[in-house]
């Protein structure tokens, strides 16, 4: 059974407020169910806010960080400690608390020179993580994927007109974004559709008008990558601030 549903906060701190209590409910649930906690991070500036908490915030110190495995949704094609990494912005705010095993954090090694072996690597770290009772239609099933959204719809580093787009069967790829003449390592959509839930963190009036385009106008996944994402038995949760909810209704 899959539910789409959308919450708008007041601003970005209650955004991450609110993110941050949903992730410890959702980890000790699936500690108690399944005695692990998997969840695939998301990169870009939002999510900062929300690893910050969940490192130093008292109200946030029950996260089951033993029993938690972390993952990356995508990475830019750099090293570890180049300005632009995920890993590196994890590594200063959720890693800086020193809480989570270092076992327990699975980076994608996107300092290695060609970003396809970088894609291989990563698919063979997830094969050698979930074993077939941890997948759902042969795709590993995360218990939380945390996304992003940009103002041109991407989601993970799934842009518009991107072939990672098509992929129906890695788990990874490396997918060459033209308008940064580079490439990014990325989750496909059979991963994302696989979560039991997945987190749209999305904040800002810079995303306002693509929130207005994928919550209000057509369903046209072609251009609007975000909109694919349909978990195929798992719920699609939007997380909003005011700003980038300014085109929706108000919220009940
Ligand atoms: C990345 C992300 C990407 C991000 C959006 C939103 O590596 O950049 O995974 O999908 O979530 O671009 O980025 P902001 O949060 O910075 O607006």
């Amino acid at each position: 059974m899959s539910e789409e549903s959308r919450q708008i906060f007041p601003d970005a701190d209650a955004l991450a407020k609110a993110a941050a209590a949903d992730l410890l409910r959702l980890a000790q649930q699936s500690v108690v169910e399944r005695g692990i906690f998997t969840v695939a991070l998301a990169g870009g500036s939002t999510p900062r806010k929300l690893y910050g908490l969940l490192a130093a915030d008292p109200r946030f110190q029950a996260f089951p960080w033993t029993e938690t495995h972390l993952f990356f949704g995508d990475e830019r094609h750099v090293p570890p400690g180049h300005i632009d990494s995920n890993y590196l912005m994890v590594s200063t705010t959720l890693l800086a608390s020193g809480r989570v095993p270092a076992g327990n954090v699975h980076r994608i090694r996107a300092e290695l020179p060609d970003a396809n072996m970088a894609a291989v690597d990563y698919d063979v770290e997830l094969h050698g993580f979930f074993p077939e009772g941890m997948r759902l239609n042969g795709f590993p099933r995360f218990d939380v994927i945390l996304l992003g959204m940009g103002p041109d719809g991407h989601t993970a580093s799934l842009f518009p007109g991107s072939k990672g787009l098509e992929e129906k069967e890695r788990w990874v790829v490396a997918n060459w974004v033209e308008k940064f003449k580079s490439a990014r390592i990325t989750f496909t959509f059979p991963v994302l559709d696989a979560a039991r839930t997945v987190l749209l963190l999305v904040a800002g009036a810079d995303k306002a008008d693509m929130i207005r385009e994928v919550l209000m106008t057509k369903r046209d996944t072609a251009t609007y990558p975000v909109q694919r994402v349909q978990p195929v038995d798992g719920d699609k949760i939007w997380l909003l601030d005011r700003a980038a909810a300014a085109p929706l209704p108000e919220t009940r």
